[in-house]
């Protein structure tokens, strides 16, 4: 695996985490080129579950050097938090040895967070269901050139001439919406500090990426987020704001797009949203009360429900494209163990139309058409091998594959390490 990336395929909580943790016994450097504290990728370590938000999912991996990208909005207080919990738990964190942050990175201030919600309140009825973490806004004053990056933290000149820029604006929108003004003399004094504590990890990372690959190093892209949650290619309004599609790598890392060899997306056997927008396979009723209960589908941020839907193979062949995905992991198969029939969504139809392409930006008053195949009740946990699965659970597998055109090369059976199982695929058919 020279320079592979993992990305979801629909919109986040495909169970990521557990696969990158899988893919970086191979890597010698794992980075998060997207997102920041509003993922969450569970791990189970020695049966305990661990849940990251920051820090790249490979942590628990002592050789592989975890590295934050460029393309991450970081809140420094809660990094400082995340690494603080996870050396409690004896996890061996070693800022600038297997933690690097880059210094281009944007910082999450408390006052991003504050406008996140004001801006939900704003939308009403329109809301985008956000983690309410700060990201939008945080992405936003990257945009309009008003960020503050974490080699600011390190930089105390630089720091004070970033704050004067973005303060006085800031203030302004917080007093009109009666929200507590930012104190710049103290917020200094509290980035300064959190600099200090995290300056051994703040690097430029790109460089470090770009030196790993020269000399032939295994470099693992992980995704946060999905396809579907892309600023640009998801369901727009209701995305994150950031790049989730391997097309965000070159930009949130400082790789070059060249140095992509392979691309995994991961895929639920079934569909899962949290937050508001269109889910064209969406479930409602006891179906979807009992895929949750079944999946635990509760988000790892919020803890809010997830909203449940069939396997959308439309969504999912979207996906795919659009970043060029060689193989599909699909996660979560023995959490259809004793649904029947299994479901799987071939097509939208709107009207008397049947589409059998998925835009992004046409979702509206969609019907899905949905083909049925025989279930399975065994318990699949304890199969290591495709063949020894149940009929019916191969061929609801060998059906992803002819309907999104991807080859399935990995396929998890529980949420433990060792429950997976590989299939020897010729990778990118089509
Ligand atoms: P934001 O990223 O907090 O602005 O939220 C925007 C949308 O993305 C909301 O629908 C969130 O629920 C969703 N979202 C953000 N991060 C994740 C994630 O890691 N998993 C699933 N959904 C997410």
């Amino acid at each position: 695996m020279p320079t592979t990336c993992v990305i979801g395929l629909l919109w986040g909580d495909e169970g990521k985490g557990k696969i990158i943790d899988l893919f970086a016994q191979d890597a010698d450097f794992v980075v998060r080129f997207g997102g920041g504290h509003n993922a969450g990728h569970t791990l189970i370590r020695d049966g305990q579950k661990l849940v990251l938000h920051l820090v790249p999912s490979a942590i628990l991996r002592p050789s592989v050097v975890n590295v934050i990208g460029n393309g991450v909005v970081v809140d420094p207080a809660y990094l400082r938090q995340e690494i603080d919990e996870l050396k409690e738990t004896g996890v061996d964190v070693r800022l600038g040895e297997n933690l690097l942050v880059s210094e281009g990175a944007h910082v999450v201030l408390p006052v991003h967070q504050a406008l996140d919600r004001v801006a939900e309140k704003m939308r009403g009825a329109d809301k985008i269901g956000t983690t309410g973490r700060g990201i939008g806004p945080a992405y936003a004053d990257r945009a309009s050139r008003s960020g503050l990056r974490m080699g600011d933290l390190i930089r105390p000149k630089r720091l004070r001439a970033a704050l004067a820029r973005t303060v006085t604006e800031k203030n302004a929108l917080l007093r009109a919406f009666d929200e507590e003004v930012i104190d710049a003399a103290a917020l200094e004094g509290q980035l300064l500090e959190l600099g200090e504590a995290l300056r051994p990890a703040i690097c430029d990372a790109g460089h470090a990426l770009r030196e790993a690959v020269r000399e032939g190093k295994r470099v693992l892209c992980e995704g946060a987020q999905g396809v579907l949650l892309d600023v640009d290619h998801g369901t727009y309004p209701f995305v994150t704001s950031s790049s989730a599609s391997s097309g965000g790598i070159a930009v949130g890392t400082g790789l070059s797009p060249k140095s992509l060899d392979r691309v995994v997306g991961v895929v639920k056997a079934y569909a899962t949203r949290v937050g508001e927008g269109p889910f064209p396979s969406e479930l409602h009723g006891e179906i979807a009360e009992t895929l949750r209960a079944a999946g635990g589908e509760y988000g790892a941020t919020t803890g809010r429900p997830r909203r449940i839907g069939d396997f959308d193979a439309v969504a999912v062949r979207y996906a795919a494209a659009v970043s060029g995905v060689d193989e599909l992991v699909v996660t979560n198969l023995d959490v259809l163990s004793g649904f029947e029939p299994l479901r799987i969504v071939t097509g939208h139809r709107r009207g008397d139309e049947v589409l059998d392409r998925f835009s992004a930006c046409d979702l509206d008053d969609l019907e899905c058409v949905v083909e049925e195949l025989p279930g399975f009740t065994e318990n699949v946990r304890e199969i290591r091998r495709f063949q020894d699965l149940p009929v019916n659970a191969q061929r609801y597998i060998e059906r992803i594959e002819e309907l999104t055109g991807v080859p399935v090369a990995t396929i998890s059976v529980g949420p433990g390490r060792d429950e997976v199982l590989h299939r020897a695929v010729e990778a990118g058919v089509r």
